[in-house]
């Protein structure tokens, strides 16, 4: 791998003028995004305004026009086929829709990332998903179940633990509680903010869910206008000069957590 100096080590993730687009539709235009090690940003935006054009993209499952994207201080474009492997499992992801495979159990489908990326006999993948599900607090049951047999909290945590199935460094969660109650959601987040301190996790998380935003991110990036218009605290969302920001950090909804805290 290319050398990088102390403080390029600390950038987990950094995205460069970054262009994604559709045939005319450009949705991302020259974008700039780092994230750092240990931290959880949560990623904002309007509905369809390419936040998970971006995850996407990171992953290099859409193609981008322009820009740069570097992971673990490594440019993807001048890494090697087997740099690339590397990089790809320490990538976790639980996406926006389809978490899981309906048609594999819980543990079949923590699995799956086992299956595609290490050549492991069948007793100890077994055993590293009883340990993924464990970890995510999910009964040892529910190993054997199918995602229809299992709640909406349950599919998340088993839609994590699959994206936790290789020990990845760097995790993208899509909105991960959107569709879960306020508790199922505050439990979810309690379960990433303890994942980050006891693995040493990074996380992106696109959310919409303003409780996150104040209880377990560290620093927040906004997505508007094809670019990242605002990054840094919820004091630094609250004095950004933007009207799409200002309803959203202080609206209704924000002022009684904003009360709270
Ligand atoms: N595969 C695709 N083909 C064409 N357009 C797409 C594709 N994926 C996303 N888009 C467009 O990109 C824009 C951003 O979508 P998306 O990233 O899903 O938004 P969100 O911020 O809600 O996650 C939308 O206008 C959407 O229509
Ligand atoms: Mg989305």
């Amino acid at each position: 791998m290319e050398q990088v100096s102390a403080k390029a080590d600390d950038v987990m993730l950094s995205v460069k003028d970054l262009t994604v687009g559709f045939g005319s539709n450009i949705v991302l235009d020259k974008l700039n995004l780092d994230i750092y090690r240990g931290e959880i940003l949560g990623f904002v935006g309007a509905s369809g305004t390419g936040k998970s054009v971006l995850m996407r993209t990171v992953l290099r499952l859409l193609r981008r026009r322009s820009g740069t994207i570097r992971i673990f201080g490594l440019d993807f474009d001048k890494a090697s086929e087997a740099e690339r492997l590397a990089l790809d499992m320490k990538l976790g992801v639980l996406f926006q829709h389809g978490a899981l495979f309906s048609s594999l159990t819980v543990k079949e489908n923590i699995q799956v990332p086992m299956r595609e990326y290490l050549d492991l006999p069948q007793a100890m993948m077994d055993e590293l998903a009883r340990l993924k599900i464990e970890l995510v607090g999910l009964a040892p049951e529910a190993a054997n179940k199918y995602p229809s047999e299992l709640s909406g909290g349950m599919i998340k945590r088993a839609a994590l633990a699959r994206a936790l199935a290789l020990d990845p460094a760097l995790v993208f969660l899509d909105e991960p509680t959107s569709g879960l109650d306020p508790i199922g959601a505050a439990e979810f987040d309690e379960l990433i903010a303890k994942l980050r301190d006891t693995l040493g996790l990074t996380v992106y998380m696109v959310t919409h869910d303003l409780d996150s935003l104040f209880s377990v991110c560290d620093r927040i990036a906004v997505l508007g206008q094809k670019k990242v218009m605002v990054e840094g605290t919820i004091e630094d969302m609250l004095a950004f000069d933007d009207p799409w920001v200002q309803s959203y950090f202080r609206g209704k909804r924000a002022r009684s957590i904003v009360r709270k805290t």
